[in-house]
């Protein structure tokens, strides 16, 4: 176990990498220029407009969108690729989905926002779906997936204090290391990642680590009385598909409830059929304390999304203590009602499963001094890149990209492969093909 201290001397043991204010290039003096369309960019000028306007925060791989359907992306000279990253596992239902579309522009014309101020005739429709849906007693809505995950982290504290007893203050909040939530000030407090914290101390108090998919260590963090919640992701995405041993959700829940410990899943990226069930916890049928939604909740169209529990922890919050301007408005409900009801009624957890045992079959096969690992559930999935002088994943993937399939490398070596669901096996074959012929050309 990792304490809060060893954790901060972590962050600042890493190295600092500073830029100084003059190293960049000159701003350009210009007056401010009128937005002009007046022919279509290239690829290339659609690059370039990026890197001079915007923010420095991404590193895109070099290609450049403009339509989708599906499990296509075609990019502005027209080029199809499969698209095997479905923006995150936002997509999952895949792109422009019609019936989400639908929901989409008739609310849109309808009524958009009201705020919480006033009631609205969807949101209540929508709160009655989903918690019938899951099996919880209540929601709280928010729209972005980090907004969810700070959300179940205010919940747990409040549950801490009001009904656990915790002494004001003290509640501790347990995280595995290797987790990624998102990056606003507490998601990064919780990193063990470099990349996501670095530079940006001081860091949010009552937060501790423990190594994920370990057990013995979880049981000793747990039996702090102060502690309020572990939250963690019944398989790590970010962290390049980590899936734990079979059997650790089911302890997770057991410790929990043995120590009084509230169990936040955060199931922003495994939720909502990507790996093979609704939720990826239904593999091993146990129920954290809290659920948190996000990304395919709106199937890529929209920020929707929430939290799930019973009232015993949504009741703590009272009116005034949370919220959202955009939480919950119409079209949010209306589109994340039509995205749960396709992956319902299109089966696309029963798809994912049987399309991700066929792609690990396939994956399998390729020369393992290249592809040295590959893991996942469902349609979640990662390949382990050997590195040599000659290739990387990031080459992996421009060379994939050049054969007609978009995938992003993550941690240098790993290669996430995760298709919208609605995939079908004829173009899954399609796309192994692809990924064969661009493994062997290394
Ligand atoms: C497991 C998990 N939780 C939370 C988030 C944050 O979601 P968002 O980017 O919508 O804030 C992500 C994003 O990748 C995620 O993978």
């Amino acid at each position: 176990l990792n304490s809060l201290l060893e954790h901060r001397s972590l962050h600042r043991a890493a190295p600092v990498l500073s830029r100084s204010i003059h190293s960049g290039t000159c701003a350009s003096s210009t007056a401010a220029s009128k937005l002009k369309v007046e022919r279509p960019l290239s690829s290339e000028e659609i690059y370039a407009r990026e890197d001079k306007y915007g923010a420095h925060n991404y590193h895109p791989l070099p290609v450049a969108l403009e339509r989708g359907e599906g499990i296509y992306v075609w990019d502005v000279e027209g080029n199809r690729y499969y698209d095997f990253l479905s923006a995150y596992s936002a997509v999952n239902q895949g792109h422009c989905h019609p019936k989400i579309i639908a929901a989409l522009t008739s609310q849109a014309s309808k009524l958009t926002l009201t705020s919480r101020a006033f009631y609205n005739n969807i949101l209540g429709a929508y709160e009655e779906y989903i918690t019938n849906l899951f099996g919880y007693d209540k929601v709280l809505p928010m729209n972005t997936g980090v907004e969810g995950g700070e959300t179940a982290c205010k919940l747990a504290r409040k549950w801490a204090y009001n009904v656990k007893g915790v002494p004001k203050d003290k509640a501790k909040i347990i995280f595995a290391n290797g987790n990624f939530w998102g990056r606003t000030m507490a998601a990064i407090s919780s990193s063990t990642d470099p990349s996501s914290y670095e530079g940006f101390g001081p860091y949010m108090p009552g937060f501790e680590l423990v190594p994920y998919n370990d057990i013995p260590s979880l049981e000793k963090a747990l039996q702090d009385p102060n502690v309020a919640a572990f939250m963690v992701e019944p398989i790590q995405g970010e962290a390049g598909v980590v899936v734990p041993d079979q059997g650790y959700l089911t302890k997770i829940r057991e410790l929990c409830t043995k120590y009084n410990v509230l169990w936040i899943a955060d199931e922003v990226q495994t939720g909502l059929a990507r790996t093979g069930r609704r939720l990826a916890v239904d593999h091993e049928e146990v129920r954290p304390d809290l659920v948190v939604l996000g990304k395919a909740l709106s199937g890529g169209v929209y920020p929707v999304s929430a939290v799930l529990c019973d009232d015993e922890i949504m009741l703590t919050i009272k009116p005034g203590e949370h919220g959202s301007t955009y939480g919950g408005n119409p079209v949010a409900c209306q589109v994340a009602i039509a995205a749960l009801q396709v992956i319902e009624e299109e089966k696309l957890a029963e798809n994912a499963e049987r399309m991700g045992e066929v792609l690990r079959a396939e994956l399998r096969k390729l020369p393992k001094d290249v592809v040295t690992t590959v893991r996942g559930k469902g349609l979640l999935n990662a390949i382990v890149i050997k590195e040599t002088q000659d290739y990387d994943a990031w080459k992996v993937c421009l060379r994939l990209r050049d054969n007609g399939l978009l995938a992003k490398p993550t941690h240098g070596d790993i290669i996430r492969l995760a298709p919208p669901l609605i995939i079908k096996e004829h173009e899954l074959q399609e796309c192994v093909d692809i990924i064969q012929r661009t493994i062997m050309s290394f």
